[in-house]
């Protein structure tokens, strides 16, 4: 008996586009359970951009829906991006033709998970994403069939490379958000718009999905709190390395009675934490489950090889026949988890308060951390070398607190920042719990 081919229609040719089909023209028979990929459709905007392969030989569809619903197509891969337009139509198309879905698209799960599974399970074809997060390290496999004989308790890591990169340059070069920011577009390393990365979105979408799959529920993007790195200050890198940690950009997702809390911010890690030495554009994320204790993945997030390994592996498991619900349960009983209201988290903080250098001021600014129930764990203040211009005048003063409720913790920072001897806007930034 001759194996199987799977005819594969490719939608979107750029950096994981351009990965998966040379990986495919070199391993067409990668799959471990037999068979062969064979890639009989491609789309993309662009028809005659220049491209590091030859696309002449394989059929060229204008319309990425068209292809998804070729009848050349078994199988669809969805490489185009975006939370809607022709990727969602596309991948809404060919699950209503039945046909298996792959997709690195986080945007489009996170969005829009919850129908897309309906779909998916409507007319039984699978829906697959492992690339959407992490690009080549496999946590989605992870959450999905790994560890589902546990209760997980919490995901938390850093999802996003863009931002580990730029704060990773901050630190080693002392230069600005904005010049590190400048030299990664330039660079190819970060997108000519890059909100999605720099203001958490994409950690976000991530996480989103990771709550999903961890927690057994539908994506709840809607309900995430994000906060990104665009203000982060390299005199709070420099401080709060001064104190023993080192700021990254956390996404977490801990369940409680309460519900679900999904949260991307910065965030400080002690200097020896595992999250701490996740250097460059690294991704790393701890799961922990009731029973297993805690998991920690560490790997590349992104990448053109990478990422378009793990859509090779989602192919490999479509081609195996492998079944399984889109997300931890049959899509008609998936709700939205319930959203924990932010303001009452616990936890420990970083505050930095710019003040003027006069007798009396440290004493205030403790007494009224003090009268609002807030208690202060470590404090620093150090003259700043070439204080910039928005500091001449006043001297920073940081401090580390033991845990506190949020609610706290902000009305204690708005009563602070109305001492007359407060100049700027106090900084608030958490200390990871992991
Ligand atoms: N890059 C990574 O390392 C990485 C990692 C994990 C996940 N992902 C995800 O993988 C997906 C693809 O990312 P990428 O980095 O490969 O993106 P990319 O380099 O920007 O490529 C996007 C591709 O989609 C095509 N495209 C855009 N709009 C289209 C339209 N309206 N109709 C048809 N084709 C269209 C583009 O065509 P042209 O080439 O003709 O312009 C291009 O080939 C995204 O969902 C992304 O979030 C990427």
């Amino acid at each position: 008996m001759t194996a199987k081919t799977w005819r594969i229609g490719v939608a979107g040719l750029g950096t994981v586009g351009a990965g998966l089909l040379a990986f495919l023209a070199e391993r067409p028979e990668f799959a471990p359970a037999g068979g062969r990929a064979e890639v009989t459709g491609v789309s993309a905007r662009s028809r005659s951009r220049p491209r590091p392969f030859d696309i002449s030989p394989l059929p060229w569809f204008d319309d990425p829906v068209a292809l998804a619903t070729s009848p050349q197509v078994d199988l669809f891969v969805e490489l185009v991006g975006g939370s809607d337009g022709p990727a969602k139509a596309a991948v809404e198309a060919a699950l209503k033709a039945g046909k298996p879905v792959v997709t690195a698209n986080k945007a489009l799960i996170a969005e829009h998970g919850a129908e897309l599974a309906a779909l998916a399970e409507a007319s039984g074809a699978p829906l697959l994403f492992e690339a959407a997060v992490m690009g080549g390290t496999p946590a989605v496999k992870m959450l999905r069939e790994a560890m589902v004989g546990d209760e997980i308790k919490s995901v938390a890591g850093i999802l996003n490379g863009t931002c580990n990169y730029i704060l990773t340059e901050m630190e080693a070069t002392g230069r600005s958000f904005a010049e590190v920011l400048a030299e990664a577009q330039r660079l190819g390393y970060a997108e000519a718009d890059p909100t999605m990365d720099v203001g958490g979105f994409d950690a976000a979408h991530k996480i989103s999905i990771l709550a999903a799959l961890a927690f057994g529920c539908a994506p709840n993007f809607a309900a995430a709190e994000i906060e990104g790195i665009e203000q982060v200050e390299l005199l709070d890198i420099a401080m709060a390395r001064d104190l023993g940690y080192r700021i990254k950009l956390v996404a977490s997702a801990d369940r409680s009675p309460d519900g679900v809390l999904v949260r991307v911010h910065p965030s400080l890690a002690p200097l020896n934490h595992p999250l701490a030495q996740a250097g460059g554009a690294l991704n790393a994320l701890f799961i922990e489950g009731t029973r297993i204790g805690r998991i920690f993945l560490q790997g590349p997030g992104a990448g053109s090889g990478p990422t378009a390994a793990a859509v090779a592996a989602d192919i490999a498991d479509v081609m195996a026949g492998a079944q399984r619900p889109v997300f931890q349960g049959p899509a008609k009983s998936l709700v939205a988890f319930t959203p924990v209201d932010p303001s009452k988290s616990v936890g420990r903080a970083y505050l930095r308060f710019l003040v003027k250098d006069e007798p009396g001021v440290i004493a205030a600014v403790s007494e009224t951390l003090a009268e609002a129930g807030v208690s202060i764990e470590s404090f620093l203040q150090k003259p700043v070398e070439n204080a910039p211009e928005s500091m001449r005048g006043g001297v920073p003063i940081v401090l580390t607190t033991h845990a506190v409720a949020e609610s706290v913790l902000k009305a204690a920072m708005e009563r602070i920042a109305g001492l007359p001897a407060v100049i700027d806007r106090p900084r608030l930034l958490r200390i990871a719990r992991i």
